[in-house]
């Protein structure tokens, strides 16, 4: 990091790919609150490079640095990486700004690591709950735009894509900001993955038709009691899978399980407004949902699979 942290700007994509180089952190907060990176892994990066840029900009203003470090905690609520990556590095502060980005780096291989590791168990898991020919539903991104690199999920069907048991990808559209349309299609496609996108409210139905076999997902925040935090229309599509009697699988870093929140009830759940929804009428927007315990077959991070259907608990 030479002054600026470089991410790539995901609110173009696919059209064009557009690297921004930020070179202050009230550029680096608006491009979290704009989507521009967004993602619980690629956020906790993005937070903890944001805190070795404060320092190194910051170097001879404590209050500056105290309320830079402040404002990028605070960025987004809901997924517990950002605000646990920006702590995690803000704690090395006392230490010069040398420490701080060692420890940023850290944090990004870390994530990158813990990329792989999914891949292998979720994959592994995958095959055991949906046979060797799965045609799989994914919500959002949870790919390497998500995570820095392969991605949680997504990182899962690349696996089983290359061990040669993957029968095709459905990609909801994911609305209002089409992560799924826009940045999951993409990435599939440059894997050379076979994919088709459908709208969000498709996925229950397509599910009720045959036409899944299961559904692997991301999440913002894993509660203690195994409550899921991730993208709006994730509960949707637990519900629908519940009811077509399909596996419902997600992935996520051991970063993103949050043993301090109790339950999906207390998580902050980010409300975007209007604007990103019509302009022709006031709508409420709120980015994320909570999907029950209940509802969700397993939970596989970079450690270990959580059998929630068999009643573990993260
Ligand atoms: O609002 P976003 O695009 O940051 O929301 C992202 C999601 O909900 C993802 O599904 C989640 O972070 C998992 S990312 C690997």
């Amino acid at each position: 990091m030479d002054g600026a942290v470089e991410i790539i700007d995901q609110t173009v994509l696919p059209k064009e790919v557009r690297i921004l180089r930020l070179h202050t952190v009230p550029a680096l907060v608006t491009a979290i609150q704009s989507l521009a990176v967004r993602g619980a892994p690629a956020l906790g990066v993005a937070g903890a490079f944001g805190v070795a840029l404060a320092a190194q900009v910051h170097a001879d203003d404590p209050a500056a640095l105290a309320a830079a470090v402040e404002r990028l905690e605070h960025a987004r609520p809901t997924a517990v990486n950002l605000a646990r990556g920006v702590r995690r590095v803000a704690a090395l502060l006392p230490q010069g700004p040398a420490a701080v980005l060692a420890e940023a780096c850290r944090v990004r291989d870390e994530e990158i690591a813990a990329s792989e590791a999914m891949a292998r168990r979720g994959a592994d898991l995958m095959i055991e709950l949906c046979g060797k020919r799965s045609r799989l539903l994914t919500h959002c991104n949870t790919g390497a735009l998500a995570a820095v690199v392969l991605g949680t999920a997504l990182g899962v069907v690349r696996e089983l894509h290359h061990r040669g048991v993957l029968a095709g990808v459905i990609a909801s559209e994911t609305r209002p900001l089409l992560q799924g349309a826009r940045l999951t299609a993409w990435e599939l496609g440059r894997w050379g993955i076979e994919h088709r996108v459908a709208v969000d409210s498709a996925g229950p139905f397509l599910m009720a038709r045959g036409e899944v076999d299961g559904v692997i997902l991301g999440a913002d925040r894993i509660c203690a009691n195994g409550d899921v935090i991730n993208k709006i229309g994730t509960y949707s599509h637990a519900l629908g899978a519940r009811r077509a009697g399909l596996p419902f699988v997600v992935v996520a870093p051991e970063s993103t399980v949050d043993l301090n929140t109790p339950s999906g009830d207390v998580v902050p759940i980010e409300d975007r407004g209007s604007a990103e929804v019509t302009p022709w009428s006031e709508a409420v927007n709120p980015a994320f949902d909570v999907t029950p315990r209940d509802l969700v077959t397993a939970i596989v991070t970079d450690r270990r699979v959580i059998r929630l259907d068999q009643g573990e608990r993260p």
